[in-house]
């Protein structure tokens, strides 16, 4: 495989695992706060994150790749309140997709049909990302400081898969 798209998948790799980290902590601030739904729902979140790495993991495996770790930096879990971090959510999938696109580009540019038919799934599951994240951060903007709105929001996030 050539060295560039290499060095762009490995990178991608461990972005998905700083995503899942990102995620875990925001798990934890909501854990912190008794607020077992929204924690439940980022629990989730993290695990497909971590799904997202192993499918670069093993695409970079099939193609005779070398896979590379990166040190994943700490998240900073100091979110001023749920919108803060819902927004953090919303802003860390549309940059995803951005890498995404850019990761396009570089396997067109090498005309790597194969990386681009593996990034395809990316690119319909960033789609979903965003509407996921975009719908939650509104429903969180729409229901303010309402505690007892937060509260059923909770129990709602409560029920993802
Ligand atoms: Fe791996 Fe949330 O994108």
């Amino acid at each position: 495989m050539n060295e560039e798209i290499l060095k762009a998948l490995n990178k991608q790799l461990n972005q998905e695992l700083q995503n899942a980290y990102l995620y875990l902590s925001m798990a934890a601030f909501f854990d912190e706060r008794s607020l077992t739904g929204f924690s439940h729902y980022f629990k989730v979140q993290a695990k497909e994150e971590l799904g997202h790495a192993m499918k670069f993991y093993e695409y970079i495996v099939d193609r005779g790749g070398a896979v590379e770790l990166y040190d994943v930096p700490a998240p900073s879990k100091k979110w001023s309140s749920i919108m803060d971090a819902i927004r953090e959510f919303y802003d860390a999938e549309v940059s995803n997709t951005k890498r995404i696109w850019e990761l396009v580009n570089i396997a067109r540019k090498h005309e790597d049909k194969a990386t681009e038919a593996f990034l395809q799934w990316f690119i319909n599951e960033q789609v979903e990302e965003e509407k996921n994240a975009s719908e939650l951060l509104a429903k969180v903007k729409l229901i303010g400081d309402n505690v007892a709105a937060i509260l059923t929001l909770d129990r709602a996030l409560a029920e993802r898969k």
